[in-house]
């Protein structure tokens, strides 16, 4: 027993690797390198009683570019079809050889509106294309999805290397091609372009995708950012007013947690910017300052890939993005398909506010001024399935996943915030839903 435990703790030996004509081999450090190339894998050997045994240590850098840009739709815009190259000369070798293929899915709804300027500017562009319209709603989100696309992308031969599938959606549009795209060929590079509020401020950034399985919101899926994100809001255009605010909870939320500027820009202006569809207005267009929609939409994507970045395999449970995703999920699956995401995460959220109050995190004019914010962009503040018990169930839930403490984001001022690790203070939960439910019931409307 002895002598099995002091050689498992033997101390493991480190290797690098090093490539010289082709082939790779280990070399112990200190490592001086007079030729060949030195790879950021090490191979750590660890020798005991039983055996030898060997850790391999690979990362994996995954670089993607969001991009925000005006008319992606314009034949003479490259955007849509080598945004996703950052090498100048890369783009040039790529554009030049011939013929250019992309294979794209997009959402029924958005093919009936942008489809046929999708199409043109392919054909302006010279580029052979399929264009496969699928009915990408929550109700579809699962792998049958996923599959149809996977045998379309095969029939019609893309270079995995150089010819990215481009997905033009909403939320489940990019969640979708993300899943099939990880899994074609083991890894295929793929394309976002967001025509939702939503998914440009949240689906589109990260590194997520997935579909519904068993009963349970993206339950199958991986995480593989795509190779670009193009951001143009023209296409919240056709978007109607509720989808809007739908999107524009997630804003509300970055705000709430890490920008105080973001939440004025939504408290001030907020109605405005959702009548005007997040739009610039003209004459804001013409002059050298950035206007509120666009200030608005920059901060969303800058404080939400400060979030993402650092944690785009959320091995850190500890996120700000998660306020107002606590009860959500449990409540938005409940309802479905009454409320959309942002609703429900804007339900939670003000319930959160309450809690802040509770505990003296918040003082009560700001709490005011964040549910008068949340009125001013049109978003339920309180609803009846919200209940106690479902506040209680969906904690203890949250417990069990999160390694034994909550890990619970909560304001401590208006754009600031901290986790708290708490137990189930029943008794704040209590007084703070009975608070909310006082205050806000009345605002409720069927
Ligand atoms: N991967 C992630 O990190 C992440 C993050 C947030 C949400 N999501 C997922 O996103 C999904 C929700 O996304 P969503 O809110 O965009 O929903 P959605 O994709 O269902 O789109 C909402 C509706 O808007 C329509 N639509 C889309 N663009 C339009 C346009 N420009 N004009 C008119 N109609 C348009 C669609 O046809 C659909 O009916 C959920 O499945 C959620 O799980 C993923
Ligand atoms: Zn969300």
């Amino acid at each position: 027993m002895m002598s099995n435990t002091n050689s498992s703790c033997s101390q493991p030996t480190k290797f690098n690797l090093v490539q010289v004509k082709g082939a790779w081999t280990r070399q112990s450090e200190p490592c001086q390198l007079t030729e060949g190339r030195l790879s950021d894998a090490n191979i750590y050997e660890n020798k005991s009683d039983h055996g030898v045994s060997w850790t391999v240590v690979s990362p994996i850098v995954f670089t993607y570019r969001v991009i925000q840009c005006k008319n992606i739709l314009d034949p003479s815009n490259d955007t849509l079809l080598w945004g996703h190259i950052g090498d100048e000369e890369v783009k040039g070798t790529l554009s030049n050889s011939k013929p250019v293929k992309r294979f794209v899915v997009i959402d029924e709804t958005v093919n009936q509106l942008y489809g046929s300027r999708l199409r043109q500017y392919f054909e302006a562009r010279e580029v052979a294309h399929k264009i496969l319209p699928l009915p990408t709603t929550e109700e579809n989100k699962c792998m049958e999805l996923v599959t149809k696309i996977l045998e379309e992308v095969h029939e019609f031969g893309i270079d995995r290397r150089s010819e990215p599938i481009v997905a033009v959606g909403g939320g489940v549009c990019l969640d979708v091609v993300g899943l099939a795209a990880s899994l074609y060929r083991r890894r295929t590079p793929y394309v976002r372009v967001p025509t939702t509020v939503l998914a440009y401020v949240d689906a589109s950034v990260g590194a997520k995708t997935g579909v519904n399985f068993a009963g349970g919101k993206n339950k199958l899926g991986s995480y593989v950012p795509p190779v670009a994100t193009f951001l143009d809001r023209s296409f919240f255009q056709t978007l109607p007013s509720r989808q809007i605010s739908n999107g524009m909870a997630e804003m509300l939320k970055m705000a709430l947690m890490k920008h105080r500027g973001l939440f004025e820009l939504l408290e001030a202006g907020g109605r405005k910017l959702l009548r005007a569809k997040l739009q610039s207005c003209e004459t804001s267009n013409s002059s050298k300052q950035e206007d509120n929609a666009t200030a608005l939409m920059r901060i969303a994507i800058e404080t939400m890939l400060e979030e993402l970045a650092p944690n785009l395999w959320e091995d850190d449970l500890d996120r700000l993005v998660d306020f107002g995703h606590l009860i959500s999920p449990e409540l938005e699956m409940r309802v479905l398909p009454a409320l959309l995401h942002g609703e429900a995460v804007n339900i939670d959220m003000s319930f959160m506010v309450y809690v802040a109050l509770q505990k003296g995190l918040l003082t009560a004019d700001e709490k005011d001024r964040v549910i008068q914010c949340m009125l001013g962009l049109e978003l339920p503040v309180w609803h009846p399935d919200f209940t106690l018990a479902l506040v209680q169930k969906s904690l203890k839930e949250r417990l069990r996943h999160s390694a034994g403490s909550l890990r619970m984001p909560l304001p401590t001022g208006l754009g600031s915030a901290e986790i708290f690790h708490d137990t189930i203070e029943d008794n704040i939960f209590c007084q703070a839903f009975q608070k909310w439910t006082d205050e806000l019931s009345s605002s409720w409307n069927k």
